[in-house]
């Protein structure tokens, strides 16, 4: 990847928002710690270059907000809780149309401007350590368009809206620094009319009515990546019960079913049985809740919305596993630029291969072996390579997911099946509530099977082209 790109995009970005270049003239060491200066308005991601911020860290959202279904309208306050990486005069958050009605910092008022997706924030003093920035805004959330034409971020439902954000979509809903680099945990409030129901990430922890209206309050203790954060309002059957892990722990289940797919019970009796299943290969469940939001959002994907995935209309069984296996891989380990995306795809997808092959369908081997063969050299499933793409557009493509789960089959007949597991195991312990990188994934597939790795990945991840021998 050419590096001077991002950095270029970046600095143009930074200098059309008003934050001053990046790559400024860095003043004398010690003169650097303590002068204030402006945050940048990129996290570097060379497919997304003018997506998050950099001078600081988010610990915690507060979202609050209340929903108006027949207009559609939130009036919304959002406090983001961060801390400095250096003395800020100015700092920019991420947010995609709505009405900024104020900005405070650490209380105060606070100038702000907004440039295309930037909420560009001068506070009256410069910020350094801990603060907090308190935004009111209110107006009709925007859909997100994505690079491969899909709408994500606030989705609008004929009963509700859902929110689905991947890559993006998270700026839609809330200022934030819109960067999987950047997790945080969250707590959201939602106030909508009471015959909705309000489902969001983590544990429901509390659920007040007053006047016809019911305010749900969700708690995400776990650091979660913006495009996991989720709320779907709408009809709702609630469901919930406990499940027990394979250790015995008992875990939350909270499911929302729109009730035109009926109750879905046989997607809810398989959630506790995909968790243990997924348990047993890849270690314990890695969040303190789980549940499915089923609704007609009419984006024809599912996401792996943390704790609690999204589905489009009612799942079948692979979807589902998919989607929970996204929670260690994914969720738990978050990747940290865009082009790792298979270490979230391809190892979702090989779980679904893992899922089939107890149930009646054909073992890893043979799924490996019937999209090798079913893909002649110039299939698309070549090229781009899975990771190494530069359109945006490609990130959901069948590289990927497909040939990124067969990079792990490959992988795993190259070490063998037990320090495969040991790998995948390792993967989600090590990197838990994390991040993790394509380099890193080789380096712990070595040391686990004392083998140079490096020709395989190479010929699997970064070559468009079929890898011949196979
Ligand atoms: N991560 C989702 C899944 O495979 C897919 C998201 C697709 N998003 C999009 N904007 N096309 O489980
Ligand atoms: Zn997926």
């Amino acid at each position: 990847m050419p590096s001077v790109r991002p950095r270029l995009v970046a600095a143009v970005l930074a200098t059309t928002v008003g934050l001053g270049s990046l790559t400024a003239v860095a003043p004398p060491a010690t003169a650097r710690a303590s002068t204030p200066s402006p945050g940048g308005g990129s996290a570097g991601d060379p497919l997304f270059p003018s997506m998050g911020n950099s001078g600081y860290q988010v610990r915690h959202y507060a979202i609050r907000l209340a929903f108006a279904p027949r207009t559609g309208r939130i009036d919304a306050a959002t406090s983001v809780f961060a801390r400095t990486t250096h003395p800020l005069s100015s700092y920019s958050l991420d947010l995609q149309g709505l009405h900024v009605r104020s900005v405070r910092v650490d209380g105060h008022p606070a100038r702000f401007e907004r440039h295309g997706h930037k909420l560009v924030v001068t506070p009256r003093r410069p910020v350094r350590g801990r603060f907090t920035t308190s935004v009111a805004y209110a107006g009709r959330p925007t859909t997100h368009i994505d690079p491969d034409g899909s709408s994500e971020g606030w989705v609008p439902t004929d009963d509700g809206a859902t929110v689905v954000s991947e890559p993006v979509g998270a700026m839609t809903w809330f200022p934030d620094n819109n960067t999987p680099r950047d997790k945080a945990t969250f707590a959201v409030r939602v106030t909508a009319p009471s015959r909705l129901a309000v489902a969001g990430n983590g544990e429901l922890v509390r659920r007040r009515s007053q006047a016809g209206r019911t305010t749900w309050t969700w708690r995400q203790g776990h650091r979660m990546a913006t495009y996991l954060a989720m709320v779907s309002i709408g009809r709702y059957s609630v469901h919930h019960s406990t499940m027990r892990t394979t250790t015995g722990r008992r875990l939350p289940v909270w499911s929302f079913v729109d009730p035109r797919y009926g109750s879905q019970a046989a997607v809810r009796r398989l959630v506790p049985r995909a968790v243990r299943f997924l348990e047993r290969r890849y270690g314990r469940y890695p969040f303190s809740s789980t549940g499915v939001v089923i609704d007609r959002v009419g984006v024809g994907y599912a996401l792996e919305t943390q704790n609690r995935p999204v589905f489009d209309g009612a799942p079948d069984a692979v979807t589902v596993v998919h989607e929970l296996a996204h929670q260690w891989y994914g969720d738990s380990v978050t990747l940290t630029r865009w082009t790792d995306l298979w270490l979230h795809e391809g190892f979702a997808t090989y779980s679904e291969d893992l899922w089939n092959a107890v149930h009646g369908g054909p073992s890893p081997a043979r799924a490996f072996r019937e999209r090798y063969d079913a893909n002649p050299a110039s299939s698309s499933l070549w090229s781009p390579a899975p990771a190494r793409f530069s359109d945006p557009a490609d990130m959901f493509g069948a590289p990927v997911y497909e040939r990124g789960a067969m990079t792990l089959q490959v992988l795993r007949e190259r070490i063998g099946t037990s320090d495969f597991f040991a790998v995948m195991r390792r993967w989600a312990a090590a990197h838990h509530e994390g991040h993790g990188t394509t380099a890193q994934l080789v380096a712990l597939a070595e040391r686990v099977s004392g083998q140079d790795l490096g020709p395989l990945f190479h010929d699997w991840l970064y070559v468009p082209a079929r890898p011949s021998g196979y």
